[in-house]
């Protein structure tokens, strides 16, 4: 689903992808609560740009690997060699993974290397914060691309950790929703995939603000509680959401919630 926020960010990342290689290449940071949809974003991102690569080629514009929860160097390039499709052996050491990853990533000719989850770099030493900064910063001078991060708040404090990262990092914040024309037609829209019958009288303020209350107006729960809702319409043959059908999955809500955590 498009919404405003979203669609400002596809088109920074849009702006940022044909930067001609130079030797300071810019960074992104893309931070936002869990679940406003940053993951989602950058996935839509690599779609819509790989999508336009020959893929026999081998060569993949856009390039995406997770942090790893334990921070590591060594891991770093391993989840960049498996993004990329190749096995990684446990016997292999610092040097060989950096040499297969640069190989590889050379191969591949991205412009842009996405790392998600940026916040476990908060879980280790600070030494070894500063050995994965510096991997992530050397392998954006050895191939001469962009680097996009993504991850909560929390990342912010890490990418400012290192200044000549903090020097040319750009933020772009995912925020939560409040109430707003914005959130009502994302709404709409939402409920629109869904079949369930159209009723733009039922989104109403008083839906609006009972569901940011549910959801604290982070995206994943707002999809999450309206496909619930939606759940509850059919089954109770009015396929209409309205503040009714919200209430019904309010009011199961908590023990939905404490399953899942
Ligand atoms: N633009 C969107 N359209 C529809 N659903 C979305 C959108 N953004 C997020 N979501 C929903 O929210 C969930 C969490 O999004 P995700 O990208 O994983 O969040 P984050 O990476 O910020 O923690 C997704 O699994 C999806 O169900
Ligand atoms: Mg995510």
């Amino acid at each position: 689903m498009g919404y405003p926020v979203g669609d400002a960010g596809l088109l920074r990342l849009g702006e940022l992808f044909p930067t001609p290689a130079r030797v300071r290449m810019p960074c992104l940071l893309l931070y936002g609560v869990s679940g406003a949809g940053k993951s989602m974003l950058l996935e839509k991102f690599q779609r819509d740009n790989n999508a336009l690569c020959e893929r026999r080629s081998g060569r993949r514009p856009i390039v995406t690997a997770q942090m790893p929860p334990v921070p590591l160097v060594r891991s770093l390039y391993g989840e960049i060699i498996r993004s990329l499709d190749a096995a990684v052996s446990p016997t292999m050491r610092l040097h060989e993974l950096e040499c297969t990853a640069i190989a590889m990533l050379r191969h591949a000719a991205p412009r842009m290397l996405v790392i998600d989850e940026i916040q476990h770099l908060l879980c280790c030493t600070t030494r070894d914060q500063r050995a994965a900064l510096n991997a992530i910063k050397f392998l954006a001078n050895q191939l001469r691309i962009s680097i996009v991060v993504a991850g909560t708040h929390e990342s912010l404090h890490v990418m400012r950790f290192d200044p000549q990262i903090a020097s040319r990092i750009e933020q772009i914040e995912l925020p939560i929703w409040n109430e707003s024309d914005d959130l009502r037609r994302f709404i709409a829209g939402y409920l629109g995939l869904l079949p369930v019958r159209r009723a733009p009288a039922a989104i109403n303020k008083q839906f609006v603000e009972y569901l940011l209350e549910l959801t604290d107006g982070v995206t994943g729960r707002v999809i999450d509680v309206l496909r619930r809702a939606a759940g509850q319409a059919i089954a109770d043959r009015t396929r209409r959401v309205g503040l009714d059908q919200l209430q019904y999955v309010g009011a199961r809500l908590p023990t939905i919630i404490g399953q899942r955590t």
